[in-house]
């Protein structure tokens, strides 16, 4: 074992205390995987269900009625999740990100918010608790998850032209009402607020700009996405790739932009700022960020693990395979036993598939068992 986690093992014996709802953590330090990538964010899935079909996630030629969802038995309990991301916390976790399917179809996830809002880091603070959200049930829910303890939100949102944005997600939902979700979440206090695109050329690139409009000077800002080839469904080409570089030319033609530093360790996003009269970044205008996991990939730093609904963790959202939590944590393990499990598992880990992707012959990039995002939500 290495001496980085001996602490976290020694103190992970299970006795952390839940006193008015702040779960006291043992310190611990943190760890490395294979290419020194420091284990930072857990991604949690918390349902393979959406009520969206978007084109390149849930086809709905796939995803109909008779695609087998998981069964409520493999879905991870609120306390299986919690307890899971308390131990990840000893082992160096900041951030926590939920996702689905989409979160907000999960019943009483606000409960869960709570739950995890009583964690710690490792140097005692509350963790960035944030959740990635379609928006369709936004407005309903936004305050709830405030109270609860969420911090801030992303929202999916493809386009501002009704036909177009119905079209991606494939249910015919309107624009406007995702558009409630954002104002209702800013109105709870759920800031920043990041609004995620993907663009898929030919389908949705000329709402680009329309999107800058629209949220320029909000406070919100946009990022646009890189279609990528995640899971098997979705019948990604690089053809439909619009290249993050080429999202900014087109921006900065109306909108100058001026290139920010990343404000977190191994953030996604290329953050760029609206530029002022004096040329330099005016914080009043705000700013947009392209993701680009296709063109430029951002392996080198990726601290992301994920938890999938049915209780495995995924060192790569372009994965074939997890590792079993949910049997472990169900077969009376000790906390001990668990933190040995998260801790081996960053220790062997060496994915860097974005960067390999175009040196991988078709038949590995096509796997048929790669996860689906969907699965893994992002
Ligand atoms: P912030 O915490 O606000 O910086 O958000 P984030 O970028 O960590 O999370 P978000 O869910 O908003 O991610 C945006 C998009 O980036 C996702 O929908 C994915 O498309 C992509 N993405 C996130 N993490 C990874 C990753 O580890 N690898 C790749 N290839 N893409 C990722
Ligand atoms: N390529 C890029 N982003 C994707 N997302 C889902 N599928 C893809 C894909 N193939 C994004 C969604 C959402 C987040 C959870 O993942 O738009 O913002
Ligand atoms: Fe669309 Fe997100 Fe649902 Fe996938 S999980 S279908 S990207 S809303
Ligand atoms: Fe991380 Fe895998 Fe994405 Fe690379 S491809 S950034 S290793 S999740």
């Amino acid at each position: 074992m290495r001496q980085d986690t001996v602490q976290a093992r020694q103190d992970g014996n299970g006795k952390a205390a839940i006193r008015a709802g702040v779960l006291q953590q043992p310190r611990a330090t943190r760890m490395l995987d294979k290419l020194n990538r420091p284990l930072h964010d857990l991604r949690i899935s918390v349902t393979d269900r959406c009520n969206f079909r978007c084109t390149y996630c849930m086809p709905k030629e796939i995803f109909g009625t008779r695609f087998k969802f998981l069964p409520r038995s493999e879905v991870l309990s609120f306390e299986e999740i919690t307890r899971t991301a308390r131990l990840f916390t000893q082992l160096g976790v900041e951030k926590l990100r939920l996702t689905g399917g989409e979160p907000l179809v999960r019943k009483g996830i606000e409960e869960l918010v709570a739950q995890l809002a009583g964690l710690r880091t490792l140097d005692g603070k509350p963790l960035d608790i944030t959740l990635t959200t379609n928006g369709s049930m936004l407005a309903r829910k936004a305050q709830a998850l405030a109270d609860a303890g969420l911090r801030r939100v992303t929202v999916s949102l493809d386009a501002l032209d009704d036909t177009v944005f119905q079209a991606m997600n494939d249910i015919g939902f309107p624009v406007a009402k995702v558009l409630d979700g954002i104002e209702a979440a800013r109105e709870a206090g759920l800031a920043p607020i990041k609004v995620n695109v993907v663009v898929k050329r030919g389908t949705n690139d000329q709402e680009i700009l329309p999107v800058v409009r629209h949220f320029i000077g909000t406070g919100i800002t946009p990022r646009f996405i890189e279609f990528m080839d995640v899971g098997n469904t979705n019948g990604w080409c690089m053809d439909e790739v619009l290249p993050g570089a080429d999202v900014v030319q087109r921006i900065s033609s109306e909108f100058p932009l001026v290139r920010l530093q990343a404000s977190t360790a191994g953030e996604t996003a290329q953050r760029w700022g609206f530029a002022g009269r004096d040329g330099r970044h005016d914080p009043m205008l705000g700013e947009v960020g392209v993701i680009c996991s296709v063109t430029r990939p951002f392996c080198q730093s990726c601290n992301r693990a994920r938890l999938s609904a049915d209780g495995k963790i995924y060192t790569c959202l372009f994965a074939t395979s997890g590792h079993d939590l949910r049997q472990v944590l169900r077969s009376g393990a000790t906390d001990d036993d668990v933190l040995q499990f998260a801790t081996d598992i960053w220790h062997g880990r060496s994915d860097r598939y974005s960067e390999i992707r175009a040196s991988l012959p078709p038949s590995t990039r096509k796997a048929a068992h790669k996860i689906e995002m969907h699965y893994i939500g992002g």
